[in-house]
């Protein structure tokens, strides 16, 4: 028994996808030259043609029914926004499991800093094994994050497809690829409701854009964190001044955001925004005991990236894991204000920005958080500096989820990772966020399983992003053995 009842199918699959490496491979690095950078609006015409790439993947893959969706309307909070790809597969008439919903993002980050890629970004290529260092792997930007990720699946269709003649070798799939994620899926919240209809009928939903625990070890995300993002202002005097002048007679908007930004944490490194932690739910012995036996070494992440084991920083009483994992944090991502152009120039500018934003853990609220950051923002800076005015804008947000690991679905993701890998997968959380995942459980009750294949060294959103191939390889043959097991149930 195997894909449509017979393990010799299953085999096939697998056969299929060693022998079609190379084609597999290439298609990944057509999708990798698009540029299909999302925040930016000068590549809007590029992030169309993603879409209308991996829509045709989905169509050779067997699906009929696939749309390329418009998002958003001039007006709306979202504006005009990127396209979704929205794909169904009614599934085999002997059926019976799951209705999978697969989601992924065809969108990238920006390349910035240009100048320390080795190569282009939107020129992928392979580069060899380097001995103690990572190995094979396909560098460009979106390599892993997440259309590399996303070809693991797609993949796995055209294999199950050869193997079985069935399309997703059978399973009932929704696939639901969008253009946003990295600019906050501010378009998906109205797209989900308007295709209500078409998404409730999904029993659980599969997302590939997340970690492995380390090279050669898989495994299974349970657990996401949500995101609030805002950018504050504060403005000083009506004007930039000479800073002989008036240097000694007036605040300078620089210090003042530097000291109001300066009292968000306490010095157990804990935020200080009154109500802050109202909402965060308490870490389970158990699970404090099952992430202490993963093992996780700081001192050697922190040696690759180049810092001692003294650097080791976050909120006291809790394990490095613990804080990634299940504390909430602020974090300030950006901050500018007055002269940083080449040379001096004697100056107290008339006003000081920066972006801050917080990781969130179930059940704090990302609108919530937003307010009380705002509040405490505007009545430090008034403390901090009178007459100054505080303008604090709110640029996106997504909750975090936590899921259950004992549910069908998940044991089935877990035979199948084993099956493809010859290792059982670990169970982990990650502290980056998927805004999707958190809004399919509240609008639609919607379980997730991240079943991702990156590892902590890719380069994520930054110069020279990679994936490794034997990551790749791993993740196609699981995504193929997950269609199978789903046939099973
Ligand atoms: N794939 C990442 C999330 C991720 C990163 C999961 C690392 C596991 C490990 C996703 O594309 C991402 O970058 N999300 C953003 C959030 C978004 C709202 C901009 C993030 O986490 O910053
Ligand atoms: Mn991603
Ligand atoms: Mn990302």
């Amino acid at each position: 028994m195997a894909i449509g009842g017979n393990e010799r199918a299953a085999k096939a699959a697998l056969e299929w996808l060693s022998e079609n490496e190379a084609a597999s491979v290439q298609r990944l690095i057509d999708w990798l030259s698009i540029p299909s950078i999302s925040t930016d609006p000068a590549y809007k015409v590029e992030v169309k043609r993603a879409a209308v790439w991996c829509a045709e993947q989905l169509k050779e893959a067997g699906f009929k029914e696939v749309e390329v969706c418009a998002t958003g309307e001039s007006g709306s909070a979202g504006g005009e926004g990127h396209p979704i790809v929205l794909a169904h597969s009614p599934g085999s008439a002997d059926y019976k499991g799951p209705h999978v919903l697969f989601y992924g993002h065809y969108d990238v980050q920006p390349v910035d800093p240009i100048e320390l890629w080795e190569s282009p970004p939107f020129q992928p290529v392979i580069r060899e094994a380097e001995k103690d260092g990572p190995g094979r792997r396909i560098v460009a930007r979106g390599a892993v994050d997440d259309k590399g990720q996303v070809m693991m699946f797609l993949e796995a269709l055209r294999a199950v497809r050869a193997a079985t003649d069935k399309v997703g070798g059978g399973v009932k799939f929704t696939v639901m690829i969008e253009g946003e994620e990295e600019s906050g899926s501010v378009n998906l919240d109205r797209f989900v409701r308007e295709k209500r209809a078409a998404l409730k009928d999904c029993d659980v939903c599969l997302i590939s854009d997340t970690g492995m625990l380390a090279r050669g070890k898989p495994a299974i995300t349970y657990g996401v964190r949500g995101l609030a993002y805002t950018e504050v202002t504060l403005h000083g005097q009506n004007q930039d001044l000479h800073s002989g002048m008036w240097g000694g007679r007036v605040m300078n908007p620089n210090l003042a955001m530097a000291k109001v930004l300066s009292r968000l944490h306490d010095d157990q490194n804990r935020v200080t925004i009154p109500g802050f932690y109202d909402k965060v739910v308490a870490l389970s012995p158990d699970e404090r005991k099952a992430w202490d036996a993963l093992k996780f070494d700081q001192g050697e992440a922190l040696k690759k990236i180049g810092l001692p084991a003294a650097s080791d920083w976050g909120e006291k009483g809790f394990s490095p894991l613990e804080r990634e994992w299940a504390r909430p944090t602020a974090e300030i991502n950006g901050i500018w204000g007055g002269y940083t152009g080449p040379g001096a120039k004697t100056v107290i500018p008339s006003h000081s920005n920066a972006k801050v934003s917080f990781r969130l853990v179930a059940d704090q609220d990302p609108e919530e958080i937003t307010r009380k950051f705002f509040d405490w923002f505007t009545k430090t800076a008034a403390e901090v500096a009178p007459g100054f005015r505080a303008e604090c804008k709110d640029l996106h947000g997504g909750l975090g989820v936590t899921l259950p690991t004992d549910s069908v679905h998940l044991q089935a993701a877990r035979r199948a990772i084993s099956r493809a890998c010859g290792t059982e997968p670990a169970l982990i959380k990650t502290g980056g966020s998927i805004p999707v995942a958190g809004l399919l459980k509240r609008e639609l009750g919607i379980s997730t399983i991240f079943m991702g294949f990156g590892l902590d060294d890719d380069r994520v959103h930054s110069p020279n992003e990679k994936f490794e191939l034997e990551c790749f390889r791993m993740g196609c043959k699981s995504h193929a053995m997950f269609m199978d097991e789903l046939t099973r149930l």
